[in-house]
């Protein structure tokens, strides 16, 4: 769009990426050949990256991309691994203009796989540190939980000492709660977030992806979220829409992310125009940028192309970003 430059050159946040979105099929492919690992041989997409790619632009649903997102993630072994992930996504960033990132990660899904949650960390920490000093882009990282597992699960996994450590030495920022949002309901986890809080951690949840509007209210009232992930079904409640107007809450919006996996036909759906209009504060946002087609500056082109926003417009997305970052009052006054 011609205001292109423009938006490269605002100092944007991103408040809601995965990590392990941001692993290509080219990666995936040399990652499962380096570390021997067999991708489904049942599967036609997995015949070529080409053939992923083509895949991948024909999700139907949130369940239908995590079922791929799981697999791909199965290549991931070794510290390098991760690192070269995270610092393939903050290379986008950088010439994205992104200066500064918060991103998930599932320690559950490695977990599971018998790799150490040391080894993750490990390779996302090098990889935060390399992204400071050769981009200075700063970044937080939020460990994620996954929904869809037992209750008992994630609370045994919130408690692992590793997890622990990591939330207590600064390592981690906070925890979110993502995968399939349906019928798994904020307030089933309502005993790891009151913990989460006891801690100091920071916290979020998706939800108003596919879930309903009573997701966002409970993930408020019961997990006691301090922003919400996605959150575009908000839309569907006036009394709610204002109560997080005049609270400040913010939502992490993935416009891309929102179309490919069907829950709007088109970028003029997500609801941008009502948010601005009743003042609720909101980020833009490329959560899986590998599977959905575009990273972050993508995101706010194809925003820019649905709304036609105003410079002031988009001045104010990029302060409230700002504002609504986990990271110190001293690095949110040298972006300001
Ligand atoms: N929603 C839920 N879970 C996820 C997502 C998402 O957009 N991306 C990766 N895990
Ligand atoms: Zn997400």
């Amino acid at each position: 769009s011609h205001l292109h430059n423009f938006l490269q050159e605002l100092p944007k946040c991103e408040h809601h990426m995965h990590l392990e979105g941001a692993l290509t099929p080219e990666v995936l492919f040399n990652l499962a050949k380096r570390n021997n690992i067999a991708l489904p041989s049942d599967d036609e997409a997995f015949a070529s990256p080409e053939a992923l790619l083509a895949r991948y632009n024909r999700f139907t649903s949130l369940d239908d991309f995590l079922h791929y997102y799981y697999i791909g993630m199965s290549v991931l072994v070794e510290a390098s691994d991760f690192e070269d992930l995270a610092m393939d996504y903050f290379r986008h960033a950088n010439v994205d203009g992104v200066a500064h990132a918060e991103v998930f990660f599932d320690p559950q899904a490695h977990l599971s796989r018998g790799i150490s949650y040391a080894t993750v960390l490990t390779g996302f920490t090098s990889a935060r540190q390399r992204a400071e000093k050769e981009f200075g882009i700063t970044s937080e990282l939020i460990c994620c939980f996954l929904r869809h597992l037992p209750v008992p699960e994630c609370i045994e996994t919130f408690k692992n000492a590793d997890l622990q450590a990591s939330f207590k030495n600064g390592a981690v920022t906070g925890i979110g709660l993502d995968s399939s949002e349906k019928p798994f309901p904020p307030e089933l986890f309502k005993e790891i977030y009151a913990g989460a809080k006891e801690l100091g951690l920071r916290r979020t949840a998706h939800a108003g992806e596919e879930g309903p509007a009573t997701y966002i209210s409970n993930s408020l009232d019961v997990l006691n979220v301090e922003r919400i992930d996605h959150g575009i079904r908000l839309a569907e409640d006036e009394e709610l829409l204002r109560r997080v107007a005049k609270d400040g809450t913010m939502l992490s919006v993935c416009p891309l992310s929102n179309v490919v996996l069907c829950c709007v036909k088109e970028v003029k759906e997500v609801p941008i125009r009502k948010f601005l209009d009743v003042g609720v504060k909101f980020s833009i946002n490329s959560d899986d940028p590998a599977y959905f087609g575009g990273y972050v500056l993508d995101n706010y082109c194809a925003v820019h192309e649905a709304f036609d926003l105003t410079i002031d417009e988009w001045s104010g997305i990029c302060r409230a970003g700002i504002e609504g970052s986990w990271c110190s009052q001293t690095r949110k006054d040298e972006l300001i």
